[in-house]
């Protein structure tokens, strides 16, 4: 390992940028630190290295805008450019977002070496040292983070005005990493969270621990939650390159695979049981503080023989059928448990036809569009025509409102198309987009985003966008649709007339006060409860990556706890949106972008 660390420094020593202390932290809490390190490219810069070396001991060592290359040991770390920062224009400010922790809370403090990938005999030209920052950022240790501290301005990520796509991209995954209910893995990222409701069962003892917590709460509702999986499945199945670019590739597989092995739990074949819910709403609305700390009762509620869940045992096929694809060639033996875990909850779904019994939450409109995606990814994943068959029988030509946890009818058109092919379902496809453009349907706020609904807007516009860039991969409104699904996308991201991220954790311009219990709760032993709800503070931890619901008709939004018609977060909103993120890095690569607008 040594000899590694010396071997690269006598490299870089000839294009070594500086060896001033330019790690600028910007906060530190609780042994963990969020920071930066920044540099001017040189020209003819054709890929970089950093080598980021700590003064003590760091670990868990997260990146963005850049790639973790190599842990070299505890204090010595090589980050490789991006692939959308490589090739710089001389002159560009590039700045790498490190997050880490340390023992005992030391600030961190490091040194960082850059180096051209490709080093030759021409990179000669010793770079000006970037200016020294002042250490004002220092603050002295405390036991919990200061929750009125707003992170200091972060300077945008990359060059020119595109968004930083990869950065929310690996964000996303660690806002779903935040809500994971159970048994914590060891390579948990999210400090802040630790084992919760490991209890979880049927009503027969049956383990049911496991899953996402569905928003705010701690209720598992499985109708959203499989919702939510198959539109990350989905953006996965279709947009793979962009995982793989970004080097996400393993944490998306770890992330999509925590809810599908949840799912295994709740469908029993034998018994045909099917749990759709772990934790009552009220008991748990009632609540707010830890998931860690809880300890209402968490009831199970199941569908069977008797008691149909056409909808959400459809839902959780559909994601179940898809998973199997998606893991085909990465674990076939897990691929095929849950394609036969599918099929069978299918066959259920089908025999014992009707909505679920939950009223008072996630109330469910029908199921035969839940049915017919479950139909076609199993003919997808079985190539067993009688499935096209059936899904035929659930399609409907009547225009789609939207893509949600309640309504795939849009999702089960597309599908259809891209089987068929024919011009009747093109034209389905085609009016549902165009409904949505200015003038159609779809109402649209002064600042141009449309406006489907005022609660979770931006999860309709995300949802819609990632729908449009799999139409424009079919061939459907190409360019438009394209043009249309980036505007929205970038609106979310900062391009609006308040510049403000709608995303937490990403530019310096986001909300600091999500509807969101886990996040808000200050350190323990700090008792968290109702208080901390009420309070103005800002949720203590930054709930990296969740989209929040959205502003009002007027472009605004409110950044209020109680406010959660615009502060709310929840698997639902992201999950769309997390896919068409991976649409539009995919088209970043492929230079097929579309332009900025405003
Ligand atoms: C938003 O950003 C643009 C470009 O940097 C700037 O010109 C404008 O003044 C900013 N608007 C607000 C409200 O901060």
């Amino acid at each position: 390992m040594k000899l590694i660390l010396f071997v690269w420094l006598v490299l870089s020593a000839v294009s070594e940028l500086t060896s001033a202390d330019n790690f600028e932290v910007w906060g530190s809490w609780y042994g963990g630190f969020l920071g930066q390190v920044c540099f001017i490219a040189p020209p003819h810069l054709k890929g970089w290295r950093l080598l980021v070396r700590f003064r003590n001991d760091v670990e868990g060592i997260t990146t963005w805008n850049s790639l973790l290359e190599r842990k070299v040991d505890n204090r010595n770390f090589i980050l490789r450019n991006n692939f959308f920062n490589g090739t710089p224009q001389p002159g560009t400010k590039i700045c790498c977002v490190i997050e880490g922790r340390t023992k005992n809370s030391i600030k961190p403090e490091a040194v960082v070496f850059l180096s051209d990938t490709a080093i030759t005999a021409t990179t000669t030209s010793r770079r000006p040292p970037t200016r020294r920052r002042p250490t004002t950022t220092r603050r002295p240790t405390r036991t919990k983070r200061p929750t009125t501290v707003k992170p200091a301005p972060m300077p945008p990520a990359s060059s020119g005005n595109t968004p930083n796509y990869a950065e929310v991209l690996g964000k996303s995954i660690l806002f779903y990493e935040a809500q994971r209910s159970g048994v914590l893995p060891k390579d948990n990222r999210v400090k802040w969270r630790g084992d919760s409701a490991v209890h979880d069962q049927g009503l027969r003892g049956e383990d049911l621990s496991g899953g996402w917590y569905d928003a705010a709460d701690y209720v598992k509702f499985n109708l959203p939650m499989a919702s939510a999986t198959t539109m990350l499945l989905w953006g996965l199945y279709t947009f793979k390159d962009a995982y793989t670019l970004t080097n996400e590739l393993d944490n998306m597989y770890k992330s999509v695979k925590w809810p599908l092995d949840y799912f295994l739990k709740c469908w029993n074949p034998k018994t045909q049981e099917y749990y759709y819910q772990v934790g009552s709403g009220k008991l748990d609305h009632n609540y707010w503080g830890r998931p860690e700390d809880m300890h209402m009762r968490r009831p199970a509620m199941k569908v069977d023989r008797h008691t149909p869940g056409s909808d959400v045992a459809g839902e959780t096929a559909t994601s179940l059928a898809l998973g199997s694809i998606v893991f085909r060639q990465k674990d076939r033996a897990y691929s095929d448990k849950l394609l036969l875990a599918a099929k069978s909850l299918y066959k259920f779904a089908k025999e014992v036809p009707g909505k679920y019994p939950l009223k008072d939450y996630y109330d469910s409109s029908g199921y035969k569009d839940e049915l017919c995606t479950a139909a076609i990814w199993l003919y997808r994943a079985t190539k067993d025509s009688n499935y096209l068959k059936d899904a035929d029988l659930y399609y409907t030509d009547e225009l789609a409102w939207a893509q949600d946890w309640d309504d795939k009818i849009i999702a089960c058109q597309m599908l259809m198309y891209e089987e068929k092919r024919t011009r009747r379902h093109a034209q389905v496809v085609k009016d549902f987009f165009t409904s949505w453009r200015p003038g159609g349907d779809v109402p649209y706020t002064p600042g141009g985003l449309a406006y489907r609904n005022k609660w979770g807007s931006l999860r309709y516009d995300a949802n819609t966008a990632f729908l449009a860039l799999i139409a424009a991969e079919d061939g459907l409104m190409v360019d438009d649709n394209r043009k249309w699904a980036a505007g929205q996308i970038n609106y979310m991201l900062g391009k609006n007339k308040e510049n403000f991220s709608y995303v937490i954790g990403y530019t310096n311009n986001y909300p600091l006060h999500p509807h969101h219990a886990s996040s808000s709760c200050p350190n323990p032993p700090a008792t968290c409860d109702w208080d901390v709800f009420d309070s103005t503070k800002p949720n203590t931890h930054i709930l990296y990556g969740a989209l929040v619901g959205g502003p009002n008709t007027h472009d605004h939004y409110i950044d209020k706890r109680d406010e959660y018609e615009y502060s709310e977060v929840t698997c639902d909103y992201n999950a769309g949106f997390q896919s068409a993120i991976a649409g539009l890095i995919k088209l970043q690569h492929d230079n097929k972008l579309p332009p900025i607008v405003g």
